[in-house]
């Protein structure tokens, strides 16, 4: 066991059981997850639905830091998508104060641990004093060698892959390109450029849809639906998780090893 996972599991404890059936040489190299069932999670509680979001950061911090000491490159979290403005201006005013709250809060363990942050999708859409905090906690983990942690604001993936097209075309009506795109060219368009397209896609709650989310990224990822619902999900359930992703026959529309 590597030392620094020593901290974050009790000996002897489900966790530490769990931890110690994975295989550390086969990690998913990019883990993104949809954060889901924050509402409900307060409604079975009877309490308002930030409540349950509220709740939901207990999650984050906790799969932040034990993503990054299992030693994966890059998480993605989910946090607000472009049609999550659609709902009451009270509950979007809490979900840009915890995203301050945590910000704030968290840059000393997102220093600790080596993590690399930055905002993916619209940032651009938030209110300023959010944005002023991303930038600050960009900035100042910029030099980080560790994990990449993404945060999904204000994104759509299809709005995604359309700016790409069309930052392709203008550089194209530039001068700047020549010869035709290829998924390389085109993926190094994208928000995650550079990064490796996500292995395992994790959705909480349930639901069995992709909402919009890395659809481009995704398209080999192995997909992990847990009833659990967000504000629930604890080290045990991102283990089991990856567990589940190193069970899987990964064919890329190839043939599994054990038939080739
Ligand atoms: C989905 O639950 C969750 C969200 C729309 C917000 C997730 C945000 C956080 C956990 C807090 C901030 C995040 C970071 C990264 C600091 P839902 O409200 O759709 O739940 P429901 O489907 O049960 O109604």
């Amino acid at each position: 066991m590597k030392p620094e996972l020593r901290d974050i599991v009790e000996p002897g404890s489900e966790e530490a059981e769990l931890l110690a059936r994975l295989d550390m040489d086969r990690l998913p190299r990019h883990v993104a997850v949809i954060m889901d069932g924050n509402g409900r999670w307060a409604a079975q509680r009877r309490r308002p639905r930030v409540f349950g979001h509220r709740q939901g950061l207990i999650s984050v911090r906790e799969v932040v830091e034990t993503s990054a000491r299992l030693g994966v490159g890059v998480l993605t979290l989910y946090a607000f998508s472009r049609e999550n403005w659609k709902r009451p201006p009270r509950e979007i005013e809490t979900l840009m104060g915890l995203l301050v709250e945590y910000l704030r809060g968290e840059v000393k363990t997102l220093e600790e641990n080596d993590i690399r942050f930055q905002a993916i999708g619209r940032p651009g859409d938030l209110p300023l004093p959010v944005q002023e905090e991303l930038e600050r906690a960009t900035t100042s983990t910029r030099d980080n060698q560790g994990m990449i942690f993404n945060v999904a604001l204000s994104y759509g993936s299809r709005t995604e892959i359309v700016d790409a097209a069309n930052r392709l075309l203008a550089r194209r009506e530039a001068g700047e390109l020549s010869g035709p795109i290829t998924e390389d060219s085109f993926a190094d368009e994208l928000y995650t450029a550079g990064q490796p397209d996500p292995d395992l896609v994790i959705r909480t709650s349930g639901e069995l849809r992709l909402s919009n989310f890395l659809l481009w990224q995704a398209a080999y990822a192995e997909l992990h639906v847990t009833p659990t619902l967000w504000p629930d999900f604890r080290k045990r359930h991102l283990f089991a998780a990856i567990a589940d992703f190193q069970g899987r026959d990964r064919r890329y529309g190839g043939l599994s090893e054990e038939t080739s």
